[in-house]
C-alpha cells in the first residue's frame, strides 16, 4: 500500500480534494489515505496553520495531496504552503497545462511550466525603514542549477522537444543573468538534443496567449512561474484546469494550481479537473503510471464527448463531473 497524506485546506480545497480522493480510490486499490489539517482547520485545532505533527506525517508518507489555503493579510502571516515547500525541500514546481476543450478564440495549449520553488520573491525577506520597504530576492547558483537540471531531465524523460528559459535578464542583469547563463551552460552539457530557447517574461506572457504552441517546457524563476502558470491555465479554460506538483529529493506534494476561490466556495461548482489531474501526477510519481493514465484518459474523455463544467458555461458541477469520471474508470 502507498500512504497518501491528504490536506484539504480552505475554501474549495476540501471540495476538489474530496472529488480527487474518490477518483483515486476508484483508480487504484493500492492507496491508503491519511487526513491531516492545514490552514483554518489546523489553526482551530492546533493553534497553527501547519503543525509539526502534520509536517512529520507529510514527510513519512509516500506522497501528499493538498487543496488550497486562504492567506491572511496580517504582516506576520506566513503561508503554510511556503513552509511545507521549504521544510520538505520541494524545490521543483511542475505545472503541465493542456487544452482539454476547444475554447473559442484561443489556440490549443500543451506546455509544462517548471518553476524554481524555494527562493526568488518567495523568501518573504522584507526590510522596513522610514522611507519604505526593500524586498530581498535571492537567485543562487545551487537552486538555479538544480531546477534547470530538473527541467532538462523532465523534458527528456517525457519526450518533450524544447526547453525555453523565461527570464528578465535585460533588467535584472546579475540575478536573472545568472539563471540564464546557467541555462545556456546546462543545455550545452546536459541538453541531450533538446532545442534551447530564451524569452523575456513579459513577451512570454503575451506569446502564451497568442501563440502557445511556440512553447513546450518552460523553466523559470519562482514568481514568473506562478504568474505564467495562471496565464496558461486561462488559455486552457480557467484556473480549474491546471494541476501542479511540488517535488523534492525525498518528498512530494501535489495540488491544483488554483487557490481557495472564496467567491465560489460552497456552491458545488468548483471544477475538480486540476485536483484530479494532480492526483494522476501523484500516481505516476509513486510508480502507478498505468492508473495515472486511466485517470487522465477518463478526464479527457469527459470533455471530448462534449460535456462542459460550470466554469465553461456547462451544467456539470463538482459532483456530477466526479460521478462521470468514476463511472468511466469503472467501465
Ligand atoms: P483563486 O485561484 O482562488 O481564484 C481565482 C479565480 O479563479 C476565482 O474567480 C475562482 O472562482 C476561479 N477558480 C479557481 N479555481 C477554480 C476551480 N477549481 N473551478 C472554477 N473556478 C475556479 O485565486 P485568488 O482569488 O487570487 O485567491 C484566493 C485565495 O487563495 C487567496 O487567499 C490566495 O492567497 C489563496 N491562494 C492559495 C493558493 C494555495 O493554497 N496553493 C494558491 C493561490 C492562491
Ligand atoms: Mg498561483
Amino acid at each position: 500500500m502507498k500512504k497518501i497524506c491528504v490536506l484539504p485546506g480552505d475554501g474549495i480545497g476540501p471540495e476538489v480534494i474530496d472529488c480527487a480522493v474518490r477518483v483515486l480510490r476508484a483508480a487504484s486499490g493500492a492507496l491508503e489515505f491519511i487526513d491531516a489539517d492545514v490552514g483554518e482547520e489546523s489553526l482551530k485545532r492546533h493553534g497553527t496553520y501547519l503543525s509539526k505533527d502534520t509536517l512529520e506525517l507529510m514527510r513519512s508518507c509516500d506522497s501528499c495531496l493538498f487543496g488550497a489555503v486562504t492567506s491572511k493579510e496580517s504582516l506576520d502571516y506566513k503561508s503554510p504552503v511556503l513552509t511545507f515547500r521549504k521544510e520538505l525541500d520541494l524545490y521543483a514546481s511542475v505545472r503541465p497545462v493542456r487544452s482539454l476543450v476547444q475554447i473559442s478564440g484561443r489556440a490549443p495549449i500543451d506546455v509544462v511550466i517548471v518553476r524554481e520553488n524555494t527562493e526568488g520573491m518567495y523568501t518573504q525577506d522584507e526590510v522596513f525603514d522610514d522611507k519604505g520597504v526593500t524586498t530581498m530576492r535571492r537567485v543562487s547558483k545551487k537552486a538555479s542549477e538544480r531546477i534547470i537540471k530538473f527541467a532538462i531531465n523532465y523534458a527528456l524523460t517525457n519526450r518533450r522537444r524544447k526547453v525555453t528559459c523565461v527570464h528578465k535578464a535585460n533588467v535584472l542583469r546579475s540575478s536573472d543573468g545568472l539563471f540564464l547563463a546557467m541555462f545556456r551552460e546546462l543545455m550545452k552539457s546536459d541538453g541531450g538534443g533538446l532545442e534551447p530557447a530564451e524569452q523575456l517574461v513579459d513577451s512570454a506572457a503575451m506569446k502564451l496567449l497568442t501563440d502557445p504552441s511556440s512553447f513546450d517546457v518552460i523553466v523559470t524563476l519562482n514568481l514568473y512561474g506562478d504568474i505564467l502558470s495562471d496565464v496558461a491555465a486561462g488559455v486552457a479554460g480557467g484556473l480549474g484546469f491546471a494541476p501542479s506538483g511540488n517535488i523534492g529529493p525525498k518528498c512530494s506534494v501535489f495540488e491544483p494550481a488554483h487557490g481557495s476561490a472564496p467567491d465560489i466556495t460552497g456552491k458545488g461548482v468548483a471544477n475538480p479537473t486540476g485536483a484530479i489531474l494532480a492526483g494522476a501526477m501523484m500516481l505516476r510519481h509513486i510508480g502507478l503510471g498505468t492508473e495515472a493514465l486511466s485517470v487522465e484518459r477518463a478526464v479527457a474523455g469527459f470533455y471530448s464527448s462534449g460535456h462542459l463544467t460550470v466554469d465553461l458555461g456547462g451544467r456539470h458541477g463538482s459532483e456530477s463531473f466526479t460521478e462521470h469520471i468514476i463511472k468511466s474508470l469503472k467501465s
